[in-house]
């Protein structure tokens, strides 16, 4: 298979990129290292950015079976302080790639969307026909791409928007993982805490309605990720139209169960500190995984504790 995968210098998608090049598909990334690390490309790079239309159009040109398309901005935080960003880079990107594919007539994608656009759900484990409501406007904006890419179907797009839930963990033995410039995300700040880079992790309340008061997320191991995506592409190269699926372990983890994971594989306790909870944050989320079980036959493998291992070990590897 050929596959043009935009954001492959990034975390998902380096891992994604990698995992497909290693089973023998032809992989070329597209990525324009905003965000993104040029080490983390095992083939070719092109340096470019989504929204130079042309130049993705004369890329594609080459001939490819598929486009996974990982390249967007994705801090929640950020988003609410510059919400146009997000609908230039992740609806206005996503519209952009679909007129290169549709100029070349590339006719499979693979997107990689998020449970942000379900916000805070009305129930758990959320299925994949649990009503959109965005409480980001990152959220929103991977809601509005999939709209977008929805559009193209009837003009002969066969396309797979992945939700992803929390993804974690790294692939330490081809040196991949999480490197984010602006990290917000709580396995590797707590990794940097109980190694001492960091000053203790705050614990973003508890008192929440949980087990142990602590927020409750399912975080899906990132080689897991990219598994699910190589199976996607396969399928929508043999004809499958395409669904939107969640791509979750199905099992919630509290932010005290995330921490005793890291305490265990560093061996000694994570240092933590109480503190109020985060604007935005639900309680608890966790996917239902079914439907990617049937589509694609995929389910995660991989626990919270492997995802938390394969973290540890790539940041001390790094050292
Ligand atoms: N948390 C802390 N302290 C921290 C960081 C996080 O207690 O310093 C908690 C959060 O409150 C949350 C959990 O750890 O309960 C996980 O937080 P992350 O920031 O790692 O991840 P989120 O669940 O907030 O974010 C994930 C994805 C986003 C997506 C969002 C949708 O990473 O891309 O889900 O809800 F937008």
């Amino acid at each position: 298979m050929r596959a043009l995968v935009t954001g492959g210098a990034g975390y998902v998608g380096s891992v994604c990129a990698e995992h497909l090049r290693r089973r023998g598909d032809d992989v070329v990334v597209f990525d324009d290292l905003s965000t993104g690390h040029a080490d983390a490309v095992r083939g070719e790079l092109v340096v470019g950015d989504i929204l130079d239309e042309e130049h993705l159009t004369r890329v594609l040109r080459r001939g490819f079976d598929v486009v996974l398309h990982f390249a967007g901005v994705a801090l929640v935080g950020e988003s609410v302080r510059d919400p146009e960003k997000y609908l230039r880079i992740n609806v206005a990107g996503t519209a952009s790639v679909l007129r290169a594919m549709r100029a070349t007539d590339v006719r499979c994608l693979v997107f990689s969307s998020s449970c942000a656009i379900y916000g805070n759900p009305a129930q758990v484990p959320v299925t994949e026909a649990h009503p959109a409501g965005p409480t980001s406007p990152y959220g929103a904006s991977k809601w509005l791409a999939e709209g977008v890419i929805d559009e193209a179907r009837a003009e002969g797009l066969r396309a797979a928007p992945l939700r992803y839930f929390n993804a974690a963990g790294a692939w330490p033995d081809a040196g991949l993982g999480e490197r984010h410039r602006e990290e917000t995300h709580l396995i590797p700040l707590a990794i940097d805490a109980v190694l001492d880079r960091r000053p203790p992790i705050a614990i973003f309340g508890d008192t929440w309605p949980t087990p142990d008061g602590t927020c409750v997320r399912d975080y899906v191991h990132v080689r897991d990720l990219a598994h699910a995506h190589a199976l996607a592409a396969d399928r929508l190269v043999a004809g499958w139209p395409g669904a939107p699926l969640n791509l979750g372990t199905g099992r919630g983890s509290s932010v005290r169960q995330v921490l005793d994971a890291i305490g265990d594989a560093a061996d000694r306790p994570v240092p933590w500190v109480g503190a109020p909870p985060r604007d935005g944050d639900p309680a608890s989320v966790w996917a239902a995984a079914e439907a990617a079980l049937v589509a694609l036959g995929w389910r995660a493998e991989r626990s919270l504790h492997d995802a938390v291992r394969d973290a540890f070990a790539f940041v001390t590897a790094r050292e």
